[in-house]
């Protein structure tokens, strides 16, 4: 197992360049199983839930190439249409081949998924989305499994799920009539799925609103598609510079995709600017304390959360986060306190009184987004060396995290325990 030590107090300089988005080139690999030809993707991340995604494709006869940035997927001859347990239940994403599977062969055995610790995360908005288009669904054996042939419907999701939402409208895609969704995530990571889609040969309107109608086709041929850039990863560069009173300039990054996330960090006092598809991030002078609510998007993002954390504990007063879309996912909190934030946790709710400057110390990466904000408090102690163990977890979702950081200039390296 790694770890990474940091010495903080180095402000970050320089460009760093923002990969594709995971949340995106997952259901966009799952998407790939309703096509009957190759499809191509380009800016696809090297991260080890991708490379989770690609042997559960694999494992069901679909051939695949990933060299450099660039996935080649072929679907033809898929022959299995069960998603095993042993590799679902390493990340809770394998679960969007459910839709395309039944939507294409009328049926899927898809083992209920795991991933992060980060509450119950049930998948019943998903199922009961699949029943209402004629999914006949039974739980065998820690399986989900579907079989139906499937005819477009009103579907109203009861929260606006984006893996309920990616789920539905892939199924949906070759369901019989049309479907229309209502109360539909809004997540970029919807629209980038209905472009791959609608490149596809799919009638998909309306994905970026809460309604999104679907209009079922025969069939769907290849496609090339670009993966948008990755806004969590934009949204952890961007604090992670202001964290250390940094200057730092992100590259195919995109600012529309962060919208509250920019506004909350411009009330901080931090200096964010864009031109086309860079983002400059700037904190000549301390942040302020600012009240933060994740939601659905356009709200502040949830994935932002911890990390956002991690930059209040520096801050001048008192801050409050409230996480409105996931329940238990103030882990990074325990860690942070080793760090000496004040931080004060009741349900939901977290009040952080800034401490100005944190000190380094051993930390436990918990989850993917609670290891991005326990370096961010890393980068930002300006005093001790901070030890983040676990980094697996980080691995989910940033590539080389260190070494990208340690080109902006910080004292970060990754150790072999
Ligand atoms: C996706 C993202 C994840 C992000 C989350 C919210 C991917 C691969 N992951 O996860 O990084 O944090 O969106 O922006 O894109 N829920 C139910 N029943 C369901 C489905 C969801 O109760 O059937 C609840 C969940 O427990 C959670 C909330 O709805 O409390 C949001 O979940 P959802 O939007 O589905 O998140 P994911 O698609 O799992």
């Amino acid at each position: 197992m790694d770890k990474i030590l940091i010495r903080g107090g180095n402000p970050l300089s320089g460009s760093v360049h923002v990969h594709g988005a995971k949340n995106s080139a997952l259901p966009l690999m799952a998407a790939s199983l309703l096509a009957e030809e190759p499809c191509i993707l380009h800016n696809v991340p090297c991260l080890h839930d991708i490379f989770t995604m690609d042997k559960i494709l694999t494992e069901m006869g679909m051939a695949n190439d990933f060299t450099g940035r660039t996935m080649t997927l072929d679907p033809a001859s898929v022959k299995s249409e069960t998603a095993p347990y042993e590799l679902v239940r390493k990340m809770r994403a394998s679960f969007f081949v459910l839709g395309p599977l039944l939507g294409r062969f009328g049926e899927a055995k898809v083992s209920l998924p795991g991933g992060c610790a980060i509450g119950a995360r049930p998948v019943d908005i998903h199922l009961k989305g699949l029943e209402a288009l004629g999914a006949e669904i039974r739980i065998e054996e820690g399986y989900v499994v579907a079989k139906g042939k499937l005819t477009g419907a009103k579907v109203a999701l009861e929260f606006a799920s984006v893996g309920a939402t990616e789920n539905l409208v892939m199924a949906a895609c070759r369901a019989q009539g049309v479907t229309h969704l209502s109360n539909a995530a809004r997540e970029p990571e919807i629209v980038d799925l209905a472009r791959y889609l609608n490149a596809m040969g799919a009638r998909i309107s309306g994905a970026g609103t809460e309604h999104i109608t679907i209009e079922g086709v025969d069939a769907l041929h290849g496609a090339e598609h670009e993966v948008i850039p990755d806004r969590i990863e934009t949204g952890t560069f961007i604090l992670a510079a202001v964290a250390t009173k940094g200057d730092v300039t992100i590259q195919d990054a995109s600012f529309e995709h962060l919208p509250v996330f920019t506004d909350i960090l411009a009330e901080m006092g931090a200096d964010i600017t864009t031109t086309g598809t860079t983002i400059r991030a700037r904190a000549a002078n301390g942040i302020k304390a600012v009240d933060v609510k994740t939601e659905p998007f356009p709200g502040f993002p949830t994935d932002l959360q911890a990390q956002t954390m991690a930059l209040l504990c520096t801050a001048e007063g008192a801050s409050v986060i409230k996480e409105s879309v996931f329940e238990n996912r103030f882990m990074q909190v325990a860690e942070l306190t080793r760090m000496g934030a004040d931080i004060e946790v009741d349900g939901n709710t977290a009040v952080i009184r800034g401490v100005g400057d944190l000190v380094g110390a051993p930390v436990m990466a918990s989850d993917l987004r609670a290891s991005a904000a326990l370096i961010i408090a890393g980068l930002a102690a300006a005093k001790g060396e901070t030890a983040v163990s676990r980094v697996y977890h980080i691995d989910r979702g940033y590539e080389r995290i260190e070494e990208r950081l340690a080109g902006l200039g910080a004292d970060i390296r990754r150790v072999r325990e």
